[in-house]
């Protein structure tokens, strides 16, 4: 019988899943903190504070860079809603399920959405992309950069400047990449890029830190409409389509995150405090080192999997360095494995989406589990759990792979 009283207690697992992963016991720490008002100035510095230690992690001088309060999905939600209004013609690079759940959220917008797709487990190509947006010329072209559904990161590298000579906004989701491999928001000349906490940045998830160029922000402030109860005679009202949303009305809580300190919502303290924590643990250890943690990580995770006698899902360019897809061999019930890492080894891998269900597991070394011990672990126990399993695997082959990598 269940007891709704007692206090909570998870049991200790590792999750090397696709996320969310085990967040930083520092991240944790800083969000025991203290509540402070929203409006207070030790609280308004940390806001401050926020937009700095983000820059970097963006790649980006962006003045416009903060969080959104909410899982990713709420930063992209945000970001699709402030640039896109009903009627826009969009166009959605299609890799993944989350390239679909772009092409979901202009179709709520009631945005004319155009894709230009790739099959699971491939990327679409720059010049594709390019052709799509001769042929749609689209107002926004959004797309994944690592969709963990597929494993497959799309190269961004031009993209912006595409979109830019096109006269398009350009929008990229880096949910699952953010701080395990290169964000480069300038560099990829790319407006609106945003994030989450739960996959390399080592947190929780419930925050998504965003960037948004100053062009793009001079639209969505073309739009602005400030709530009524808010109004200030300062605050010049756009001629542009007001956002179809009141919680994700970028104009506004850039507003609220500007000096005017616009009442908008209430920012989310506790999350806000896990946010910055994560941006400073990632700053501390320096970007450069922590791409390459994660790279070692999921070079080790895929050459231990090898060593087992298994087959990694699609090819090795372009994949992300994070999750690693794995087929699920016939000798064995993928979802038996699962639970049985589950419960004997307190390890959690991850399922699949789509056309990929039952046929590959994704395993992830992201943020705080991005370390040798726990690939060894992995791939330790996974062997183990496969014997039992009945099928036939050359017993340490795969934990020497990994530790190999980690030698070189
Ligand atoms: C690439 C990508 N985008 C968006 C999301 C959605 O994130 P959330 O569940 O935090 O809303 C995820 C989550 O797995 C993701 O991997």
């Amino acid at each position: 019988m269940t007891r709704p009283f007692r206090q909570i207690d998870p049991p200790q697992r590792l999750l090397m899943g696709p996320g969310p992963v085990n967040a930083h016991p520092r991240v944790l720490r800083a969000m025991s903190a203290d509540l402070l008002g929203q409006y207070d100035p030790e609280f308004t510095n940390y806001m401050t504070e926020v937009m700095g230690l983000y820059r970097p992690i963006f790649g980006t001088e962006n003045e416009w860079t903060f969080l959104i309060d909410g899982t990713s999905r709420a930063g992209i939600e945000a970001a699709l809603i402030s640039l896109a209004a009903p009627g826009d013609t969009v166009l959605v690079v299609n890799f993944g399920r989350f390239g679909l759940l772009l092409k979901e959220i202009f179709d709520r917008i009631g945005a004319k959405v155009e894709t230009v797709d790739a099959p699971w487990g491939e990327i679409v190509p720059l010049e594709q992309i390019a052709a799509a947006i001769e042929r749609y010329e689209p107002k926004v072209v959004a797309s994944v950069h690592g969709d963990t559904s597929t494993t497959m990161a799309q190269p961004l590298d031009g993209l912006g400047e595409l979109c830019r000579q096109a006269g398009a906004y350009s929008y990229a989701d880096v949910t699952a990449t953010i701080s395990g491999m290169e964000i480069a928001a300038d560099r990829w000349g790319i407006d609106v890029v945003t994030g989450g906490l739960q996959k390399c940045l080592g947190g929780p998830s419930g925050s998504a830190p965003i960037t948004i160029s100053d062009r793009a922000a001079e639209h969505i402030f073309s739009r602005r409409h400030t709530e009524l109860g808010i109004q200030r005679d300062d605050l010049v009202q756009g001629g542009g389509q007001r956002i179809g949303s009141n919680y994700f009305d970028l104009a506004m809580i850039m507003d609220y995150w500007s000096e005017k300190r616009l009442n908008h919502h209430t920012e989310a303290t506790t999350m806000l405090y896990g946010a910055r924590e994560c941006a400073c643990v990632a700053l501390e250890e320096g970007l450069e080192a922590r791409y390459e943690r994660h790279a070692k990580a999921g070079a080790a995770m895929t050459a231990g999997l090898r060593a087992m006698g298994l087959t990694i899902f699609t090819k090795d360019q372009n994949r992300m360095t994070n999750v690693t897809g794995v087929y699920i061999p016939d000798a064995v019930d993928g979802e038996q494995v699962r639970t049985r890492m589950r419960e004997d080894f307190e390890i959690e891998i991850g399922t699949a989406f789509g056309p990929l269900q039952g046929k590959i597991w994704r395993i992830g070394a992201m943020g705080y589990n991005a370390m040798k011990h726990k690939v060894l672990l992995t791939l330790g126990a996974l062997e183990a759990v496969l014997r039992s399993e009945g099928m036939t695997v050359p017993a340490g082959d795969a934990v020497e792979a990994a530790l190999e990598v980690y030698r070189g």
